[in-house]
């Protein structure tokens, strides 16, 4: 355990609820890739609080931006006007190929936030269908309906009763989804890349058969790109490797760098919510979006999406290569700074994890036995090779 004057680790023991499976280092300050903890060693952040930090730690245009708003306007619930989220808004349907946005808090609200506007639809357009078809494996979110629709029946285990309305089939298996749809159906909801699952991408022929099987059925297609939206998989938006586009989408991770930001984007088609359907105290609130402002411009900047995929093929062949010589990478996956790594067990992937900690490098895992990659989108060439060293060390060792 890391040594520092005060022991944060034990004080936290005796007051937070005991979920997380933290590692023994307490964060006191970052800067781009970089973060010292609370005794002066420093690291480079792979996980950037989980796909999160697009533009890296204390970005100084991110700073700058919610320093003036901080000092400009903070918060005046969404019963006014307010103009970052206006702009933020406009930059997000602008960009993509939905046509209207609603701003939350988290990623777990936006995804719940377009089942509730395909349940309104399904209601008012099919008869009152308002179940939801979702994918074993995949992740949605921790509110009680979100957890119901991850498909991961140890998350419903100890809060059930579940809500009811969700169908859960197979990933990558059309015909499982074809089999599940009947006129109850309103929504088939999904993660094109399942991030928390393990980093699954998704078949091309499944994603388009997905999107006919939806317009056959008169149905909705929800994608939840919380973790792959907003640059990641080294397009703005993961569903645009695919060649086709959603009904709803659900953002959060790196749309705010860091800030607490959701949204919920929808076509003109499936747009029901109406005065009273939904609503938020601090969603989209003037300092989220000022700072959400300025990364949407900084991802969107020429060449910058271009630099993002460069990167993570760089990555992702640097690790094949690695499983090679060492026989102990048994599958690479991923698109543009998402990129899984299965080791040969469980402990082997501790151990790479604990070795690159001690040597400077932070990792996270997305399976048992897998490691995911999830940088700042800024990362430079050298810090990446940087880590993909200390792994390659790690795998040695
Ligand atoms: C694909 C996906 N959806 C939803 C969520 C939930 O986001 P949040 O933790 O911000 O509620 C996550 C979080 O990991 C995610 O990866």
């Amino acid at each position: 355990m890391t040594q520092s004057a005060t022991d944060w680790q034990a004080r936290e023991a005796q007051v937070y609820h005991q979920t997380f499976a933290r590692a023994p280092v307490t964060l006191v300050r970052g800067s781009g890739m970089r973060v010292w903890d609370d005794a002066g060693r420093e690291y480079l952040d792979f996980a950037a609080g989980i796909a999160v930090n697009a533009l890296g730690h204390a970005n100084p245009a991110i700073a700058d931006a919610v320093a003036e708003q901080a000092r400009t306007l903070v918060q005046v619930s969404n019963l006014f006007y307010t103009t970052p989220q206006v702009e933020l808004g406009e930059r997000l349907t602008g960009h993509s190929a939905l046509d209207r946005v609603f701003f939350v808090n988290s990623g777990g609200e936006a995804t719940e936030t377009c089942v509730k506007i395909a349940r309104k639809w399904g209601r008012l357009n099919r008869d009152g269908a308002t179940g939801v078809i979702t994918t074993l494996r995949g992740f949605h979110g921790r509110s009680l309906a979100m957890t119901a629709a991850t498909g991961t029946p140890a998350y419903h285990e100890p809060f059930e009763p579940m809500p009811a309305g969700f169908t859960h089939v197979p990933y990558n298996d059309l015909d499982a989804v074809r089999d599940a749809i009947d006129d109850s159906t309103a929504a088939v909801m999904l993660e094109l890349i399942q991030a928390e699952g393990g980093v699954w991408v998704a078949d091309a022929d499944y994603v388009t058969g997905l999107r006919e099987l939806c317009d056959e059925h008169g149905i909705l297609l929800i994608l939840d790109e919380v973790q792959t939206g907003i640059g990641r998989t080294g397009k703005l938006f993961a569903y645009e490797h695919f060649g086709v586009t959603p009904d709803l989408m659900a953002l959060a991770k790196g749309l705010g760098g860091g800030l607490p930001i959701g949204a919920a984007l929808s076509t003109e088609r499936c747009s029901v919510l109406r005065p009273g359907d939904h609503g938020s105290t601090f969603s989209g609130n003037p300092l989220v979006c000022a700072g959400a402002r300025v990364v949407f411009d900084h991802v969107t900047a020429p060449g910058f999406l271009e630099d993002v995929a460069r990167k993570g093929d760089h990555a992702a062949a640097e690790l094949r290569r690695l499983g090679r010589e060492t026989g102990e990478i048994t599958d690479v996956r991923g698109l543009g700074l998402l990129v899984g790594f299965d080791l040969t067990g469980p402990e082997r992937a501790d151990h790479v994890i604990a070795y690159a900690r001690d040597h400077g490098v932070l990792l996270i895992k997305a399976a048992a036995a897998t490691i995911r990659l999830v940088p700042a989108l800024t990362i430079s060439d050298a810090e990446l090779d940087t880590g993909l060293e200390v792994i390659g060390a790690a795998l040695r060792a």
